[in-house]
């Protein structure tokens, strides 16, 4: 586990932008986090690593949106979703397939996603900051992610 403190939101962006250049298609994230403690931005952060021009808004009435950049960015919100059986029904690991899905509250549908996968953790802090922790699982162990640190 890596734990990393942004004190700002123009931090925590810049942290999912390093993330990004760590990606490959076919990669699964799963953001957990209260609301407001940061997860859209981080996403909107991985989003720009990864060449995304328009600008990523909250997905949590439409559940998922896809993006255009150096590979698809599907930015998804399981929040309202009453089971992971629902989240399976959307089939959005095989539809991401060829890009970086990222799902917000996505311990919810852990079960539903390859094993893996990188979970990251945000919590409110003094100050504003955001203790982000990432933890890697399966093959995710051996990718270099002491690199984030600055
Ligand atoms: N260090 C920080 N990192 C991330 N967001 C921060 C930070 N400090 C303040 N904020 C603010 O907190 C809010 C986070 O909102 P958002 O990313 O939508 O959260 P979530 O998707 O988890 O509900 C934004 O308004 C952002 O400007
Ligand atoms: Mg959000």
């Amino acid at each position: 586990m890596i734990e990393l403190v942004c004190p700002t939101v123009a931090e925590t962006m810049a942290l999912g932008r390093r993330l990004a250049s760590l990606l490959h298609s076919g990669d699964v994230i799963l953001l957990s986090g209260d609301l407001g403690s940061g997860k859209t931005a981080f996403a909107s952060g991985i989003a720009e690593g990864l060449g995304v021009e328009e600008r990523v808004t909250s997905p949590s009435f439409v559940i998922v949106r896809t993006y255009t950049g150096l590979m698809p960015f599907t930015h998804v919100d399981v929040y309202r979703l009453q089971s992971s059986g629902e989240f399976e029904d959307l089939e959005l690991v095989e539809y991401a397939a060829d890009g970086v899905l990222v799902i917000e509250w996505g311990p919810a549908v852990a079960a539903s996603v390859p094993r893996d996968h990188l979970l990251v953790t945000l919590e409110v802090a003094a100050d504003d900051r955001r203790e982000i922790s990432l933890f890697p699982k399966g093959t995710w162990r051996s990718r270099p992610l002491q690199e984030l640190q600055l």
